[in-house]
């Protein structure tokens, strides 16, 4: 039996952006999709807890098939898997989670590259980090058509990094520990949509979006100097900055509104939203003394906080 993990995600800055060729930066948090997996004679069967999924079995042959959301990017990647190391197996797998896949933290790309991972490691395929990210984005891009590959990339390198769309650049970003409270919205946002309605802003107004991803650009620069020199109001208040652009893009959402506006009224540094906006999460930057305001502050405006460590290790193999 193999067992292997992969980090949840947070996109710091610039998402929406990134799809349109500039950088953001995302790091990977401790909290973690695990895959079980082993061999056995035939067929193939899934068991996904967090997805509510108590054994879905297939025959090999059916793996080309259409499967219920919850278990799509599993057997995608097995698909593509064993279509690219021509492999045919029965297969046990497990997947286990210690986020929700509600709240953003990219559910679908941690399962992804841990069940790479995990096939990789079943089958001695020797995968380097940059063929699991590559696998992993045209599983994902196979199912959702669409998508930077962000999330993906913090799954399997883990860090902090800096981030162009399909993985032009992935440059680890060294940071210190950034003081973060992360505040739940409790809604799920539909990134697809939300994707889809920048990209028509852009097409209606593309002499004022175009501008904002320039902004956003220039934001993710003055964001890197800021956390190498450890400058964490400035980081809090490029924060808002990407919060304001986000607004105008009109990605963000009352709720989401309303946990920013008091994370800053606590005396947060800044805060915005991170991924795809419209619910899921936002961040905040806060300095130790404000963290119980602050979080106090985010459960009256009705949002959950969520404890995570940022940076994280990225797909590993557990013991
Ligand atoms: C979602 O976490 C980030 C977006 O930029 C989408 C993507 O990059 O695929 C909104």
């Amino acid at each position: 039996m193999i067992k292997v993990s992969s980090p949840g995600k947070l996109v710091l800055f610039g998402e929406h952006a990134v799809l349109h060729g500039k950088p953001c930066i995302v790091t990977a948090i401790d909290q973690r999709m695990f895959v079980k997996i082993k061999r056995t004679n035939k067929d193939i069967s899934v068991k996904s807890s967090q997805m509510g999924i108590n054994k879905y079995v297939i025959s090999l042959k059916e793996l080309k098939k259409k499967h219920p959301k919850e278990i799509r990017f599993v057997l995608k990647s097995i698909e593509n898997f064993f279509e690219k190391y021509k492999i045919k197996s029965g297969l046990k797998v497990e997947t286990t989670s210690e986020f929700s896949s509600k709240i953003g933290f990219g559910t679908s790309a941690a399962v992804t590259v841990s069940t790479i991972k995990a096939l990789d490691e079943l089958f001695k395929t020797n995968m380097e980090e940059k063929d699991i990210f590559e696998l992993a984005y045209k599983t994902v891009l196979d199912i959702q058509g669409l998508g930077s590959g962000v999330d993906i990339a913090a799954s399997t390198y883990g860090g902090t990094l800096y981030y162009k769309n399909g993985g032009e650049v992935i440059k680890p970003i060294k940071t210190n520990k950034i003081p973060l409270v992360i505040g739940y919205t409790g809604i799920k946002a539909d990134t697809t949509k939300l994707v889809k309605k920048v990209s028509i802003l852009k097409k209606r107004y593309p002499s004022l979006v175009n501008p904002i991803f320039d902004l956003l650009e220039k934001i993710n620069k003055e964001a890197r100097k800021a956390m190498s020199k450890k400058d964490y109001k400035r980081l809090g208040e490029l924060m808002n900055f990407n919060q304001g652009l986000l607004s105008a893009a009109k990605v963000s959402c009352i709720e989401l509104e309303r946990l920013i506006n008091a994370a800053r009224e606590a005396g947060a540094y800044g805060a915005k939203l991170s991924g795809a906006g419209g619910g899921d999460c936002m961040v905040a930057v806060v300095e130790n003394r404000k963290r119980y305001d602050v979080e106090k502050a985010i459960r009256r405006a009705g949002g959950t906080v969520i404890k995570a460590n940022l940076g994280a290790e990225g797909v590993r193999l557990e013991k």
